[in-house]
Order: C-alpha cells, then structure tokens, then sequence
C-alpha cells in the first residue's frame, strides 16, 4: 500500500500523507516514502507549489509512531531523529513552494512537518501541539528550532514545555498559520494560494525563497548580499525581460516560462 499518493494538477501537486487509520503517523517506512516522493518530485521541472496534507478528516498527521519509538535505544533515538530530519530538511529546502494544508491534529512530529513547509493554512479543525514532554521527550523533528525561529523562543518554550493544543484560531494569532479555511474548503483554498503562486515568474519565486531562508542563517549584511544574488539572477531570465518590457510598453505578458 502506498503511504504517499501525489495527484498533479497542472504546475501544483499535491502530496497526501495516507495511513488515516493511524491518523497518518510517521514511522520509518512513511517516512523513507515520503523521502524519497520528495527526491522525485523535486526534479519535475513543470512543479511550481507543493501542497502537503493528510488522508481522511481527522489528522494532518498525529505524529512520529509511538509504538516504534517505545523501545528505543539512545543509538536507535538518534538514528530516528537523523531519519526525521532528513526528510524534513528536504521539504524546508523544498526548491518552489511548500503549503500544509492542515487539515486536523497535527501532533508532535505533524507539527513539526507542517512547520517544514513555507504556508500552512488550517481548517477549523486543525489542533497543533507537540506533546512530546508528556512522553518523556523532547521535539525531534526540527520542532524545538522551527517553532522558535519562526514565533520566537517564548511561544516555543511555552508550548513545548506545557504541550498545550491551539486551534486554528490561537495559532493564527501567534503567526504559526497563515490562513484559516472551512474543513470543507481546506484543499480548494491551498490550490487557490498555490495557483496564484504558479502564475508568478519561477525562477523569481525560487530565488526568493532561497534569500528568505538562507538570508535567516546569516547577519543582516550578509543576508543583504544573498539578496542581491538572487536578486540579480532574475536579470538573467526571459521572464523578466518579457514581464518588464510588457510592463513599459503597456502591453500584456506573455505567460511565465520558468526561464
Ligand atoms: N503514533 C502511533 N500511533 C498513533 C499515533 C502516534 N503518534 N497517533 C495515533 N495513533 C494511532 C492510535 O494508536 C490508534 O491506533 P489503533 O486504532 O491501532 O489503536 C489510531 O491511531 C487512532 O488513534 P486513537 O488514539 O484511537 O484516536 P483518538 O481519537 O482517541 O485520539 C489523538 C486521537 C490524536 C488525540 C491520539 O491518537 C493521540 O494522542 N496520539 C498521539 C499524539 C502524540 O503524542 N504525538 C506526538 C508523538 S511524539
């Protein structure tokens, strides 16, 4: 049975985690599927947003698999950890656009594949927390450094340390979630955010996501001269040339190539 299904609508795909009878949970072999949809997507050069989800109507994803994290050794927890982050790293260098559509629980090590991708848009009945400490463990799937990079040390240790459930709502409040859509609509809005993405210049799209996250590593100078790296490199393109030119001429542009 496959773990991953991907459906490709014209330049968006979307990546659906499918184990919904273990609310969607990560163990090794999801995981090493998911790694590997990932490698094969990321040369489909036609792909311009990724949306990721979860298979039927109560979890994005629950978590890492409890079961098989039970019996751990220290070695064998490292390992893990390593398998989680792999497959994490390669969704957050993901080359265009990644959007979670989360579209239920998104416990622990969903939280933390969710805080992988670039959007996350919740349903209503999203629920995000990482539960781990009440497991006798910390976040290990990037969660403890994502979570805080991107809403600060306090709301992580706060809901790291407390394991605490947000709905929708209270995570959109702290900046976790981008947009909240009725659970009917999840996927229809994601595919909306993603098709106004696609119809923007790639290549434009591409550098700016490579200067958003690469420019967070750095100091501020540094940062300013991956900007102007990225920035340049569109220079080299037919799409700019065509788009600004349309522009100044008043006239219409023809439809991004990718190039
Ligand atoms: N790992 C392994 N199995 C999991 C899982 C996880 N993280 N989350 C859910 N499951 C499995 C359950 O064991 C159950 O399997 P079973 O039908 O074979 O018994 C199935 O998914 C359904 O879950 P269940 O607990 O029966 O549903 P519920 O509605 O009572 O509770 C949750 C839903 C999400 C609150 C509950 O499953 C839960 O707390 N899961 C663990 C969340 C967690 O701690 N994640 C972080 C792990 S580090």
């Amino acid at each position: 049975m496959a773990f991953i299904i991907v459906e490709k609508r014209e330049f968006v795909a979307l990546l659906t985690i499918n184990k919904p009878e273990g609310l969607n949970a990560l163990d090794t072999a999801v995981l090493k599927e998911l790694s590997d949809t990932l490698d094969a997507l990321e040369k489909d050069r036609d792909l311009r947003v990724l949306i990721v989800t979860g298979a039927g109507d109560r979890a994005f994803v629950a978590g890492a698999d409890i079961a098989e994290m039970a019996d751990l050794t220290r070695e064998e927890a490292v390992s893990f950890a390593r398998a989680g982050h792999v497959t994490m790293n390669k969704l957050s260098s993901f080359p265009v656009p990644t959007i979670a559509a989360v579209n239920g629980y998104a416990l622990g090590g969903g939280f933390e594949l969710a805080l992988a991708c670039d959007l996350i848009i919740a349903s209503e009945k999203a629920r995000f927390a990482f539960p781990e400490t009440g497991l006798g463990i910390t976040p290990g799937f990037g969660g403890t450094q994502r979570l805080a990079r991107l809403a600060g040390s306090m709301v992580a240790c706060d809901l790291i340390f407390t394991g605490r459930r947000l709905n929708a709502e209270q995570a959109l409040a702290l900046g976790i979630v981008a947009e909240i859509a009725k659970p009917e609509s999840l996927l229809e809005r994601a595919f909306e955010i993603a098709n106004n993405i696609a119809e923007k210049a790639p290549v434009a799209i591409r550098n700016a996501k490579r200067a958003i996250y690469e420019g967070l590593c750095v100091t501020l100078s540094d940062g300013l001269a991956i900007e102007t790296e990225q920035f340049s490199r569109c220079f080299d393109t037919d799409d700019q040339r065509n788009a600004m030119r349309a522009f100044v001429n008043k006239e219409k542009a023809p439809p991004f190539q990718g190039r």
